[in-house]
């Protein structure tokens, strides 16, 4: 079996690679990156001295290069994950995450059709499905109202992915999960952000009244549905993703949490001005994949959010590298006016 994993170095898709490679012996496995800001070789860096894994350093945007990767490998099977994946940075500037998120995910989709893939996962986001007051849940059938620019691309994307599906029997699957936390998650996210500003003694930015809500997902899990999906999924059908009821929480909760866990004051937090347009609440119903393909999450939060903060903890020199580069320049930016 030949695979494709794009956005192999970035986390979800690092995590992914790695639980191929454990899970899956037989499977010959390309890891594609372009290695923006986001991808880190180093997240898949020991896998690539096995054989079966090799690595492609190419812009799916770039439909030249895709068409002769696939041409000249002839994948069976693709997970596509590669995505400008950042909300605050898809506020300050739209243009990359339509190119790579719209325009990338075309350009996946004109060379699997042409070069005969069998299957294909395209790998997306409860956040098409904009955002929930304080009850109700995300369902597959829920109509997608995308409320930020990244959150639109990939809205656009999953459409293009169904559209194929219908016009070209093509044999794919959109998965939608909640927000993922876990090892080599980029610290511009919350939990990253927030456990290694903590453990810097720095502050952490808590945006508005600190109550949104989202639903967390230890990453693992995630990239074992996706597996299943591939394996087992429908083409044409839409899986939603998410955590067991303990993972839905007001983002000052988790904050809470992670200050506890690693020792240090309250005091480190510091409310700032709200991201526009900031998703009140995401919570999903996964049924469907439950009951279809068996899958439900098996790490409860808080049991993953410990393994994350040690992994912090012993992975320093792989966030302060990231952090002491062009990090810090966006850092500045994105908090610079919110006060
Ligand atoms: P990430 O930003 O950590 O990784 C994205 C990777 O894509 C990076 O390694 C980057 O170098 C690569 N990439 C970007 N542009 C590229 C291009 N033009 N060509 C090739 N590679 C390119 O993101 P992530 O959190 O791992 O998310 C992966 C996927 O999962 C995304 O599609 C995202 O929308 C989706 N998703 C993420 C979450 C989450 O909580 N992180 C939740 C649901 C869905
Ligand atoms: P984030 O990790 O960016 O994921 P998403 O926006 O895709 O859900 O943010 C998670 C939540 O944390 C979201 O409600 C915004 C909030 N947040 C902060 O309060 N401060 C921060 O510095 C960041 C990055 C996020």
């Amino acid at each position: 079996m030949k695979v494709l994993v794009t956005g192999a170095a970035g986390f979800i898709g690092s995590n992914l690679v790695h639980l191929l490679v454990r899970e899956r012996p037989n499977w010959k496995i390309t890891a594609l990156d372009l290695l923006t800001y986001a991808g880190n070789l180093k997240n898949i860096g020991s896998l690539l001295e096995e054989e079966r894994v090799s690595f492609a350093r190419v812009d799916i945007t770039d439909a030249a290069a895709i068409g002769d990767l696939f041409s000249r490998e002839k994948f069976d099977l693709v997970f596509h994950l590669a995505a400008e994946s950042h909300v605050d940075r898809s506020i300050m500037s739209s243009l990359e995450f339509v190119n790579t998120n719209v325009l990338g995910t075309q350009v996946l989709l004109d060379a699997a059709l042409k070069s005969k893939v069998e299957r294909f996962v395209h790998i997306s986001t409860d956040e098409v499905y904009g955002s929930l007051g304080s009850t109700g849940y995300f369902y597959e059938t829920t109509p997608l109202d995308p409320t930020s620019p990244y959150a639109a691309s990939k809205a656009a994307s999953d459409l293009m992915v169904l559209a194929f599906c219908k016009t070209h029997k093509f044999n794919a699957s959109v998965t939608r999960c909640t927000n993922n936390f876990g090892p080599y998650h980029f610290p511009e996210k919350l939990i990253p952000l927030f456990i290694t500003n903590a453990m810097e003694g720095k502050k952490l930015p808590l945006y508005g009244d600190g109550m949104n809500v989202r639903s967390w997902l230890y990453v693992t899990d995630h990239c074992e549905a996706l597996l299943r999906v591939a394996e087992r999924g429908r083409a044409g059908e839409v899986y939603n993703i998410g955590g067991g009821a303990d993972a839905e929480l007001p983002n000052r909760d988790v904050t809470f949490a992670i200050l506890d866990m690693l020792g240090k004051s309250r005091d480190l937090i510091q409310p700032v001005g709200d991201r526009p347009a900031h998703d009140r609440r995401y919570a999903i119903d996964h049924s469907k994949i439950t009951q279809e393909l068996g899958w439900q999450p098996s790490t409860p939060f808080r049991k993953g959010l410990e393994t994350t903060v040690a992994w912090y903890q012993s992975n320093r020199s792989w966030w302060e590298e990231i952090k002491s580069g062009a990090y810090r320049s966006y850092y500045e930016r994105n908090y610079a006016n919110r006060g």
